[in-house]
């Protein structure tokens, strides 16, 4: 029995190490020239392999990020269980990051750049976090990790996801009715959602246009969620306060896009949450130890749901 690693081999060295430590009786590769394809019985990969059927003996896919759009799950074998990546590395680094942009939005920092750039020392009137309310789209694992480290810092929190969650300290809201309350009653909102036919293009005018006016875009979904006219133009009109935008659509974002040197946007190349391999293998190993135990794997994906 085999699993296949199909990922950069730095990464994979790690993760053979833990295997040959944790589960001796799988084979590791990551060489699907020499593996048998018979014996293949999980693989890790960001795309699917074009020749996935070849491994007519699979039982789970894993990718080997948070996300499971970029694999068209339609082309895999519904016998193949598919699992996003759950592991506390991408957790821990989404709450630095959205902690950071919300900071920043929070702070100011994308108009006090600008006066820096323009030599400009001049102070702009702050609200407090009491005062600054926070929306998160998506409460799966990220958007309840990022809740959670948000809190201390006293902002009052809400959260919204398409069926009803209860997490403590925070407001749930869920369902089309829950979305418009959500947000109508935010000011720095936050995307987390796994990209589906449902969420794309979901950022777009209507919904900013049910924002408060000023409120601010924190966006790490996925780009394709994004509507960039959209948030250019809510910008401009004044209408949005600023934006922290780590993915877009294409990625890389071509050298011409407006969104590089507009002044109220932050922009990041898709760092936001990056799987830390020592941190990942434990959880690969923890998913393989449970499916052989006969119970589903951690972060094991819906197909109806599409994640
Ligand atoms: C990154 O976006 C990931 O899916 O891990």
């Amino acid at each position: 029995m085999t699993f296949l690693f199909n990922s950069d081999a730095k990464r994979g060295a790690i993760f053979a190490e833990a295997f040959a430590r944790e589960l001796p009786d799988i084979a590791f590769s990551m060489d699907p020239k020499s593996v048998k394809p018979d014996a293949v019985h999980f693989l890790i990969t960001w795309t699917v392999p074009e020749d996935l059927a070849r491994y007519r003996n699979l039982e789970i896919l894993f990718s080997i990020g948070a996300g499971i759009d970029q694999f068209h799950i339609d082309a895999v074998p519904a016998s193949v269980k598919v699992v996003r990546m759950v592991e506390d590395g991408i957790v821990r680094m989404m709450q630095e990051y959205v902690t950071l942009a919300v900071l920043a939005l929070h702070r100011d920092l994308p108009a006090y750049l600008d006066q820096q750039r323009r030599r400009t020392w001049q102070t702009i009137a702050s609200r407090q976090a009491s005062e600054r309310r926070i929306g998160v789209l998506g409460l799966g694992m990220l958007g309840s990790a990022v809740l959670e480290r948000l809190q201390p810092f006293g902002f009052p929190l809400s959260g919204w996801s398409r069926s009803p969650r209860e997490i403590d300290g925070i407001r749930c809201l869920s369902g089309r009715d829950g979305l418009d309350i959500l947000l109508a009653t935010t000011d720095i909102l936050v995307c987390l959602l796994p990209l589906t036919d449902e969420t794309r293009g979901f950022l777009n005018a209507e919904l900013f246009a049910g924002l408060p006016a000023g409120a601010a875009l924190v966006h790490v979904g996925r780009g394709p969620q994004l509507d960039h006219q959209a948030l250019i133009d809510a910008l401009d009109a004044g209408h949005l306060s600023g934006a922290v935008v780590d993915v877009t659509d294409p990625e890389p974002l071509p050298a011409d896009d407006a969104f590089w040197n507009h002044p109220k946007i932050l922009l990041t190349p898709h760092i936001a949450s990056v799987t830390q391999p020592e941190t990942a293998a434990v959880a690969v190993i923890g998913n393989i130890k449970r499916h052989q135990a006969g119970l589903d794997p951690i972060g094991l994906v819906d197909r109806n749901r599409g994640y």
